[in-house]
């Protein structure tokens, strides 16, 4: 059982080198990903169980969240000062409503203290450095992140992008199935939240709540947070005729689940720091009311008194948890022509095909800059070769993938519901930026909902 739960991480690797994997041949190892794969069904059903017996056990929210709070054991990593958030000079400021904000707690909160434009209005430098200040995140990883949303979503003479919406909603972090994507962690899909892809949905954060007080201690745990994709993924597959797994931006929205106890823990995640509630819900902006038991979604922030990851997290490890943790929770299969067999998965690989993707890419151009053209792109992966993301520092090899750039990573871009065609919703009324201080989705959007769910109630 044991080698079986091995090559659920990395069947691929299992199969290239049976002997490395501890099984004698590939027949075993087929075998053996084929009893791996019915555990995981048989655990899949078992978690199913649990949700519906948890629903009826617990009463209310307010309950669940009396059992995680100050629950989760302290953390045992010696903290550096040095790490501590956010500095001197740093101050929190919420954002004012001509100041843009989107779908990214990370960016929105570090432009709440100014680590960023508070204006929402970033680029590539800015972003890099502030990054890695705030939360440690490898230059990689953010590198790789940024080149797609200037390339999807912002500017690319200047390296620029908004956080929500730019200027005339056109544009921006907000813009659907380029960087933002369906089935995210705790916003709704596009189309069933009618353009709201952006603010904290309260039904969704009630359901993680749950699954962190199903966890053994309590936390927002890689494991929790894949119950979380896995039960968001079941929703959307059953009620979102338009869903539709772009490679990119779904590579984005899996790894922003592991972003959560990477990146929001007080303290170094799996190094003795700990992704407790008070931790996770306050960086994420979802403040519990205990009239209505829903969350408001208020500006992001950090809490009093916590210490940011001790370690760089880059891009080689997001792409392991989110697709050996978090992904096999509920491998919902993606139009990734490469990928399209999870037995070719490694993070290697998928790293090629992003590369590789992205030399060849036709930027889905928001119209007026198409004349920044080929030069301009050249620059733009001339940053991914100086983080570290060339054929040759991650052993790719160029001729290992096939060349088809854009449509690789956005096949069939403008079909309905794709980023060139985005889904019908009845009202374009939820585009704009974020607001704060209300209160988002109480029911889950089984149909498009174009009312007071998706525009916000004042709690
Ligand atoms: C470096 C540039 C970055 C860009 C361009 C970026 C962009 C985005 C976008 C477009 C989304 C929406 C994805 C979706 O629809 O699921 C998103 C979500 C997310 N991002 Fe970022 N991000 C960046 C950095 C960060 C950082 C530094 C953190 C953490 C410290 C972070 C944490 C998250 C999380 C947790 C989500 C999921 C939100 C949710 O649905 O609950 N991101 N980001
Ligand atoms: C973070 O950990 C430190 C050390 O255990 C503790 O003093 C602090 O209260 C914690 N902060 C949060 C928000 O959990
Ligand atoms: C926001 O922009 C509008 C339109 O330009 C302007 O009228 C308003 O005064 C601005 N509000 C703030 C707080 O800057
Ligand atoms: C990396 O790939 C490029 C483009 O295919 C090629 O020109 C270059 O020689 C490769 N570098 C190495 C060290 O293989
Ligand atoms: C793209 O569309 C074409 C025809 O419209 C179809 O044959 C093809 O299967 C589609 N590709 C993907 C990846 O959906």
């Amino acid at each position: 059982m044991k080698t079986a739960y091995a090559l659920a991480g990395l069947p691929a690797l299992a199969l290239a080198f049976p002997g490395m994997m501890g099984v004698n041949s590939r027949e075993e190892a087929l075998q053996q990903l084929k009893e791996t794969r019915m555990a995981e069904q048989a655990e899949k059903e078992k978690r199913q169980v649990l949700g519906g017996l948890l629903g009826s056990l617990t009463g209310t929210v307010g309950g669940v969240i009396n059992d995680l709070t100050g629950a989760v054991g302290s953390v045992t990593e010696a903290l550096n000062p040095d790490n501590k958030r956010p500095e001197p000079g740093y101050t929190f400021q919420a954002p004012g409503p001509n100041d843009s904000r989107g779908p990214c707690p990370g960016l929105n909160l570090l432009a709440n203290y100014g680590y960023l434009p508070r204006n929402g209005h970033v680029n590539y430098g800015q972003v890099v450095e502030a990054t890695a200040r705030g939360f440690n995140m490898g230059l990689d990883l953010a590198t790789v992140l940024a080149v797609f949303a200037i390339l999807t979503d912002g500017d690319i003479p200047s390296q620029s992008w908004y956080l929500g919406t730019g200027p005339s909603n056109v544009g921006g972090l907000n813009r659907h199935d380029t960087v933002e994507a369906d089935i995210s962690p705790n916003r709704e899909d596009y189309y069933l939240g009618c353009g709201n892809n952006h603010a904290l949905s309260s039904r969704i954060f009630t359901q993680n709540v749950q699954f962190a007080s199903q966890d053994p201690n309590k936390e927002f745990s890689l494991n929790a947070m894949g119950n979380q994709w896995a039960a968001n993924g079941a929703f959307s597959v059953k009620n979102n005729p338009y869903l539709y797994l772009f490679p990119f931006p779904s590579i984005v929205s899996i790894a922003a689940y592991n972003f959560y106890p990477q990146f929001f823990s007080n303290g170094t995640y799996g190094a003795g720091g700990v992704a407790n509630y008070e931790s996770i819900a306050s960086i994420i902006g979802a403040q519990f009311d205990e009239k209505t038991q829903q969350f408001e979604y208020v500006p992001e922030r950090w809490p009093e008194n916590w210490y940011r990851r001790a370690t760089e997290y880059d891009a080689v490890q997001a792409l392991t948890d989110g697709f050996t943790i978090i992904y096999p929770h509920n491998p919902i299969p993606m139009v990734f022509p490469q990928l399209a067999n999870v037995q070719n998965l490694t993070p290697q690989d998928i790293l090629c095909v992003i590369y590789e993707g992205i030399t060849s890419i036709t930027p889905l151009f928001l119209g007026g800059t198409v004349e920044s053209g080929a030069n301009a792109i050249t620059s733009l992966v001339s940053l991914l070769d100086s983080a570290g993301l060339s054929n040759t520092t991650l052993g790719c090899p160029a001729s290992a993938e096939s060349q088809n750039g854009a449509s690789l990573l956005y096949p069939n871009a403008s079909q309905k519901g794709g980023p060139l065609n985005l889904p019908p919703t009845a009202s374009d009324g939820n585009a704009g930026n974020n607001v704060y201080n209300k209160v988002y989705f109480t029911k889950a959007p089984t149909t498009p909902q174009c009312n007071n769910q998706a525009s916000g109630v004042n709690p």
